[in-house]
């Protein structure tokens, strides 16, 4: 069965931890697309050209340990304003999206450009104080020497850039729904992304 779950959305809104239970209850395989975006911005920081970086990406280049870091995701997203970048990495998120036993994928532009013939797209969001709020206890909680103001305003220039890019623009596909984490707890988005993916699981199935 070919099912893709497009799931979309600003950075700390709860697209990875929503993308992996779903993945987890429907046992469809997952890709964090941020990590492709990631391991390119990684690349350049330690001096390779940022095109060349995307075409030769490695499964090791993904698997590094310092891609989280504040740095890695400035970078990601200069990186991500390269169409050729985007070139280069569009046919393997497509073939991920349509291997058999289903798929997840999480990022920016899944809903609009990878997979806009997803069975489901999902656009998931929460206010910049309650996203930085998230990312904060988060970097610090590893050991990141952050404050909330900082990861407040990396939050706010990562996002300006990614969805006032020329290409493949962070943005709403028109028939997502649109779940708002503001005031959700994650356990709560979560059982919100599974009941819209069982509905749809269940018409795909009729
Ligand atoms: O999701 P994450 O924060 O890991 O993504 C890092 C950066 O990668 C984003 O800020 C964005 O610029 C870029 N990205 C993208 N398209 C995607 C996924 C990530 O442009 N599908």
């Amino acid at each position: 069965m070919r099912f893709t779950v497009a799931i979309d959305g600003p950075a700390a809104a709860g697209k990875g931890t929503i993308s992996r239970a779903v993945a987890a209850h429907f046992g469809f395989a997952h890709l964090d697309t941020g990590l492709l975006y990631r391991a390119v911005g990684a690349r350049v920081l330690a001096g390779a050209d940022p095109v060349e970086a995307a075409r030769s990406l490695t499964p090791g280049d993904m698997a590094r340990d310092d891609l989280r870091t504040a740095a890695v995701a400035q970078a990601a997203s200069r990186v991500a304003a390269i169409a050729q970048v985007r070139d280069a990495l569009l046919a393997f998120q497509r073939a991920f999206a349509a291997r058999d036993g289903g798929a997840v994928l999480d990022g920016r532009d899944i809903g609009t450009v990878i997979c806009p013939g997803a069975q489901v797209k999902l656009y998931v969001t929460a206010s910049d104080a309650v996203r930085a709020d998230r990312r904060y206890r988060e970097l610090s909680a590893n050991g990141a020497d952050v404050t909330p103001d900082g990861v407040l305003a990396d939050l706010r220039a990562r996002d300006a850039r990614d969805a006032g890019r020329a290409a493949a623009p962070m943005a709403v596909a028109p028939d997502a729904v649109v779940l708002d984490t503001t005031r959700m707890t994650i356990e709560d988005a979560v059982a919100r992304a599974i009941e819209v993916v069982t509905e749809r699981v269940a018409a795909q199935g009729q």
